[in-house]
């Protein structure tokens, strides 16, 4: 797929104050000289905080890391993960539709997309809430069908429960996260076939910690988390 530059740019890109200071602690990681290394971070970050990667925030972290402009886009272009337009304001969904997706009723989330998002895949709603794309196994096939909202993934989902995230998300809620259908994690859907007595956390790791941090599809101002110093 051809991967450009939007064709409408802002004037202007700057970090806030709080993930300025967020990324010149980034570039302490790496030796004298390195600063280029820390290019995907950085790009991630800015995309965090505007939603999308403009033109003048990859210069801005292409002039931060001492990079020539064209080895910062080269990386921004490259990445899937790298949005080159604006999204949705609320949440960009990233439904995968690769093999166990797929056979799972990938193709039913896809329509739902089209049909309450938008037709085609990068097109914003027209309320600019949302905007959709198919991606390329996101490596939870076992918990297909799912999808990237935000950070966090969403899993064994179903079309009603993909129609209900997407409407909790549109009120302004943050639905929780992981396997929709009452899976821990990724343990058999009949129920655990051994260590039955083990007692676990209410939540697996990464939906406890989306629980925690509470970010998941917000813009990330660099004052929510702690920053690494
Ligand atoms: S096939 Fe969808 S997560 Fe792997």
């Amino acid at each position: 797929m051809l991967r450009r530059l939007h064709s409408e740019q802002p004037e202007s890109f700057a970090f806030t104050a709080a993930n300025q200071a967020w990324a010149e602690a980034q570039l302490t990681k790496f030796p004298e000289g390195r600063q280029a290394s820390g290019v995907i971070p950085l790009l991630w970050r800015a995309q965090e905080q505007e939603g999308w990667l403009s033109k003048p925030a990859i210069e801005s972290i292409a002039d931060m890391l001492g990079m020539a402009y064209i080895r910062a886009l080269e990386v921004a272009t490259f990445y899937f993960m790298f949005q080159l337009k604006p999204v949705g304001s609320v949440a960009h969904i990233q439904v995968c539709g690769t093999t166990s997706c797929m056979l799972c009723g990938a193709e039913d989330l896809i329509g739902i997309c089209k049909e309450v998002i938008a037709p085609n895949a990068h097109e914003i709603s027209s309320d600019g809430k949302f905007s959709w794309e198919e991606v390329e196994c996101l490596g939870a096939c076992t918990n297909a069908p799912m999808a990237q909202i935000g950070k966090d993934y969403y899993e064994d989902l179903t079309a009603d429960k993909f129609r209900e995230i997407l409407k909790a998300f549109e009120n302004g809620e943050v639905p929780t996260a992981g396997p929709q259908n009452g899976r821990f994690a990724a343990e058999p859907l009949g129920g655990l076939t051994s260590l039955k007595d083990m007692k676990g956390e209410a939540a697996n790791g990464s939906v406890a910690l989306a629980n925690a941090f509470g970010d998941t599809i917000k813009r990330i101002q660099g004052d929510e988390v702690p920053i690494i110093k």
